[in-house]
């Protein structure tokens, strides 16, 4: 038995509710991280270090939450990040995601490690919003993890584009896969059980049935991703792509400014929600680097930020210091996986509410008032 939706009133009660129905393989695949976790106990702990400077008496009786992302406006900063194998976690798997969020209006990137294949979940998008006579302001973008082969490569990036997908976030932080340990000793002891001494390899991303991009033909485990990819492929991937295209995993301010220069449409500050580098720096670190090495960079290229936001004011503080809009992971699969789409829907109401409550209370009534004197983040950066 798990509590009626209406009892989740925080990003953390998904969880809770997730956990009382996942099967246990399937939780450990989604609140799993890497090494001994200090990446996504970075992610979850930084927000919390950083303080609002609140200004009052300002007339915040009407607030305005609205972004846009490459000219596609939502009615929030925030979207839905990717997350592979959704299957493994609601028998709707990404559809049933894809028809929370155009419910909402809210923005959604697929995962190239997706269960059901990129042009079926433009599909379910496309019926969903035919429901609503086309009124969700809801478009889908798509995660890129670069196949070895080139041909493959570019068919998958066409394929993409046709389907209707309005901009491309490139994987960088994952040219091999992280040491997921809970996965290790899931894979351990199911070994021990059937009496299998040596390591099994690890599949891609948790050991489930993984389809990558079945719409290619094939699954792919870890090492049939590119580890050779290099700055000098952005070149022959423009030529492919003509929409916007996002780093996603960007780690420091020089590649931050690389990016930049490259002339790339975005980057998303992120560690993979801690599943990738051991001791990553935070997104927020990032950014603070950002603002100290390379600011001229800022409100030149979209900069998407990612990893640990679990309440509305994270997303405030994200945009205080320059983020264009953030990723939401975690909290949407647990809502999924307990409710299905209406649980989706409820964690875009709960995030949105916080933002909303948010705002008022830090005395600004639209997003472009935020600015970097209404956190103060000296605590994060003197320790
Ligand atoms: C991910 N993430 C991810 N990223 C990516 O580029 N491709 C992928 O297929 C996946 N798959 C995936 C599965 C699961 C279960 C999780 C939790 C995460 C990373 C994801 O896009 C995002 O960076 C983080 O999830 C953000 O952190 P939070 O919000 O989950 O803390």
């Amino acid at each position: 038995e798990i509590p009626h939706v209406t009892l989740c009133v925080t990003c953390p009660d998904f969880e809770a509710a997730a956990k009382a129905v996942l099967p246990r393989k399937s939780y450990i695949y989604a609140s799993g991280s890497a090494n001994t976790g200090l990446s996504i106990k970075a992610n979850l702990d930084d927000w919390g270090r950083i303080n609002f400077r609140p200004r009052v008496m300002r007339n915040v009786g009407d607030i305005d939450t609205r972004r846009s992302i490459f000219g596609h406006s939502s009615p929030y900063p925030f979207y839905i990040s990717p997350m592979g194998t959704l299957g493994a976690i609601h028998p709707g798997a990404e559809p049933e995601m894809v028809r929370g969020a155009v419910r909402k209006g809210a923005h959604m990137v697929v995962s190239t490690a997706s269960t059901r294949g990129a042009q079926e979940i433009m599909q379910s998008y496309v019926e969903e919003q035919k429901r609503l006579n086309n009124a969700s302001p809801t478009r889908l973008f798509y995660q890129y993890y670069m196949p070895v082969d080139r041909k493959k490569a570019i068919q998958l990036m066409h394929l993409v584009k046709e389907a209707g997908y309005k901009g491309l976030w490139i994987t960088v932080d994952a040219p091999v896969l992280g040491k997921r340990t809970a996965d290790r000793y899931l894979q351990a002891e199911e070994a021990l059980a059937v009496g299998i001494e040596e390591e099994q390899p690890s599949e891609w991303e948790s050991g489930h049935e993984n389809t990558f991009a079945p719409a290619m033909g094939g699954r792919v485990a870890s090492g049939q991703l590119s580890p050779h990819t290099t700055w000098e492929d952005l070149a022959w991937i423009r030529k492919e792509w003509d929409g916007p295209i996002v780093l996603k995993g960007i780690q420091c301010a020089e590649d931050a400014k690389l990016a930049y220069d490259y002339g790339l449409d975005g980057i998303l500050l992120s560690n993979h929600g801690g599943r990738q580098i051991h001791t990553a720096p935070s997104a927020l670190m990032t950014l603070c680097e950002i603002r100290t090495y390379c600011p001229e960079i800022i409100g030149k290229m979209e900069i998407f930020v990612d990893g640990g936001l679990r309440d509305g004011s994270d997303v405030l503080k994200a945009l205080c210091l320059g983020a264009t809009a953030v990723g939401v992971g975690r909290p949407f699969l647990y809502a999924l996986a307990a409710y299905g789409s209406q649980g989706v829907e409820r964690c875009v109401d709960v995030l949105a509410e916080e933002l909303s409550t948010g705002m008022s209370l830090l005395g600004v009534t639209s997003l472009d008032q935020l600015k970097p004197e209404m956190v103060n983040a000296s605590r994060l950066l003197n320790e």
